[in-house]
């Protein structure tokens, strides 16, 4: 039996509309983390669901025409809902809780009865500020500037009978967990924890924990018309979904405590104060660990799905790859720290990190094992004894030391390949340090400076120039090609965390067996057999066009953003009556138009003479140009109304003014003229 086990959760998802890039940030990081305990020889139990109750939920599905059941299981499930996104994405969860499962909410109700019966769920009556898109409850102190803190939005007055937890009775002890442990991690994160919310004026205030005024939630069993605070139903799925409280399954004991939360820094309050409290009242283990990570920002500001500012991951999987984006995402950004996100920083790391480098290093040395031997390598190329050795002291005790015992073998090592094996070998030291600490950007610039020695590797010893005696220096030639291939081996085993699939094509290329691809072998030199055989497959990271695709990308998300806006969109109606009298005095006619012209110097307005029917021609300036070419309303007969007083407009009068239907249609506007029959004669009254 594996007795390392690792447990490792995502927030669960709001399934309230598309999940954006900024979802999918968490979750690729969960996923690489999960994936490299996993080769590392981990028994892993990774988390993730949705989190389906609440008023905000109950809204949308009211809007939507649907019930609130309906409405989350079409995004759960539907093209484009969190399953599709997370299948797109190669996400390798183990288990899958919707909070709307039987297990789930029947677990729900005996934790709320457990801490009722303890004492530490009371009756009160609730009354303060609530922020409904955030579900949370707030008092007069907490707001900044008199709106939510977490998102900047308005909150409103809310009273109401209700459950509450009684927090306050842990402020002690989650002051000492937060202030005294590594529980919550950046520990940038704990100060503000501790002093806005539990060394605040009043101290660490009770959490109202259930709700009256709807009803799309887990029933309070004991008391009908309340329903469990959504926050506490969310959190416990951490637990439900391991068996805590339910039959389902049976991996309590096995998987809690958590080993860590990855969550957002905005949900941190919720996972680092009433989390360990809740837990605390029921006398159960705390998760060793809450990982707060920063936002992807968009413009500088969240990128997030009520805001509208998003980037979709389906437009960008598409057109780089799925393991460029998950790569993107966890090279670009400190996974602590706020990152903006921009197309330009999207494909300058694809060209650099890995069109330039990764890539030209794998089709660099496998063109080279194919075009100098023919795509196999020697059986003398491989690792000799003392840099095998070497590379083991590397890998056991690190560089510094193991050059000194490399050294008093006595053995001669090629300078190049002393440095490149010192490099290789000991790079996934570096990489779990970095790993076991959640920095995956430092443990990804590990993996690209031993590529990029790699490349230097490559010029350094000019195989081409070898090439050029190949009885003298053939054996020369496919050692160097079998240190580079040992190398690309090396990377690529800690590389696969975040791209599985590419890695994959990566051993393929290089002929690594199964042997060759374990966290075992990436600690070793000289792993793939001597005589190894290479086949050079389709290029792995195209080089993109920086301006060509930006241009493109921008046009193609712009549409994308437009298309999501609502279809069609018209004015509502005037609430303010006019009376019939006030009305009748507008005098509408028909009219014909003899001539339409531009006016010179506006791309705006278009000058129109019409037949009014009085005999003497009327002119009308419109600002319409955007919509209609002069020349195909000649003849056309229009409504205009022709007692308005007389207005100058680019130094011309318009004497009158021309009727339209005005709409919006995807955020765009859209126009048209009133256009009546031919039949009815210029200057006919309409009324
Ligand atoms: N349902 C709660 C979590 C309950 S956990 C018991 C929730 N859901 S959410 O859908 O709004 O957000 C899910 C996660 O996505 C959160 O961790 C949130 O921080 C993260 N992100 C949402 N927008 C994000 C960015 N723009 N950038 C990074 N993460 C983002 O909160």
């Amino acid at each position: 039996m594996n007795d390392k086990k690792f447990y490792i959760t995502t927030p669960i998802y709001y399934p309230s509309g598309k999940l954006h890039i900024g979802h999918a940030y968490c979750t690729v990081a969960t996923d690489a983390m999960a994936r490299y305990k996993r080769l590392s020889g981990y028994d892993v139990m990774f988390l993730t669901g949705t989190d389906e109750h609440g008023q905000k939920i109950e809204d949308k599905a009211k809007e939507a025409g649907v019930t609130p059941q309906q409405f989350v299981d079409n995004i759960v499930a539907a093209p484009g809902g969190v399953l599709d996104l997370w299948k797109l994405m190669n996400i390798s969860y183990d288990r899958f809780i919707r909070t709307t499962d039987d297990y789930h909410v029947a677990a729900i109700q005996k934790i709320f009865k457990q801490m009722y019966d303890n004492g530490d769920i009371y009756k009160g009556s609730y009354k303060g500020k609530y922020c409904k898109p955030c579900e949370s409850f707030w008092t007069e102190s907490q707001l900044v500037d008199g709106k939510c803190p977490d998102c900047g939005r308005e909150v409103v007055d809310a009273e109401e009978e209700a459950y509450f937890f009684r927090a306050s009775k842990y402020a002690d002890r989650v002051r000492d967990l937060l202030l005294n442990t590594d529980f919550l991690e950046p520990r940038s994160r704990v100060n503000e924890m501790v002093n806005n919310f539990i060394d605040c004026e009043g101290g660490l205030q009770d959490l109202c924990v259930s709700r009256t005024s709807f009803t799309w939630g887990v029933p309070v069993d004991f008391d009908p018309g309340h329903v469990v605070y959504v926050w506490l139903d969310a959190l416990f799925n951490y637990m439900t979904a391991l068996g805590y409280q339910n039959e389902k399954y049976n991996d309590v004991e096995k998987f809690w405590p958590a080993d860590v939360h990855f969550v957002g820094k905005e949900i941190v309050r919720f996972h680092s104060i009433y989390w360990p409290a809740f837990l605390m009242s029921l006398n159960l283990p705390l998760p060793k660990k809450v990982y707060g990570h920063g936002w992807l920002m968009l413009d500088g500001g969240k990128m997030g799905k009520s805001t509208g500012n998003v980037v979709d991951p389906y437009l960008l999987a598409e057109r780089y790859g799925v393991d460029a984006l998950r790569f993107f995402l966890l090279r670009t950004f400190p996974f602590g720290s706020d990152g903006n996100f921009t197309n330009e920083l999207l494909i300058q790391t694809i060209n650099v990190d890995l069109a330039n480098d990764l890539g030209n290093l794998v089709s660099r040395t496998t063109a080279m094992v194919e075009k100098y031997f023919g795509g196999t390598l020697p059986e003398s190329s491989g690792a000799d004894g003392t840099e095998a050795a070497f590379a083991d002291s590397i890998a056991r005790v690190g560089k510094g030391s193991a050059a000194v015992m490399s050294s008093s073998t006595g053995e001669f090592i090629w300078t190049s390949d002393l440095e490149l094996i010192c490099e290789a070998a000991g790079l996934r030291r570096t990489y779990e340090d970095q790993m076991e600490q959640f920095q995956f950007q430092n443990a990804l610039d590990a993996v690209f400076k031993v590529v990029q020695r790699a490349n230097k590797y490559i010029d350094e010893n000019a195989p081409w120039a070898l090439a050029k005696d190949m009885e003298a220096n053939g054996p020369r030639l496919a050692h160097v090609l079998y240190n580079l291939l040992e190398t690309v081996r090396i990377c690529t085993v800690l590389l696969t965390p975040f791209m599985p699939e590419s890695c994959e094509r990566i051993f393929a290329q290089i002929g690594a067996g199964a042997e060759a691809r374990t966290w075992d072998s990436a600690a070793r030199w000289g792993v793939l057999p001597a005589g190894v055989s290479v086949a050079k497959g389709e290029n792995l990271f195209p080089r993109i066009d920086m301006n060509k695709e930006l241009a493109e990308l921008e046009k193609l998300q712009e549409e994308a953003q437009k298309a999501a806006l609502p279809a069609i969109e018209i004015e509502p109606q005037l609430e303010e009556k006019v009376d019939f009298d006030t009305f009748c005095k507008s005098d509408f006619r028909a009219v014909k138009v003899k001539d339409c012209q531009n006016v010179k110097k506006s791309d705006k307005l278009l000058k129109f003479t019409l037949d009014d029917g009085t005999g003497v021609d009327r002119q009308i300036l419109s600002g319409i140009a955007k919509w209609y070419k002069p020349e195909e309303l000649v003849g056309k007969t229009l409504v205009a109304i022709v007692n308005l007083p007389p207005r100058k407009m680019m130094g011309q009068e318009s004497q009158g003014m021309l009727i339209s239907a005005v709409h919006t249609e995807r955020g765009e506007e859209c126009l048209h003229l009133l256009m009546v029959d031919d039949a009815i004669p210029a200057g006919a009254k309409l009324c």
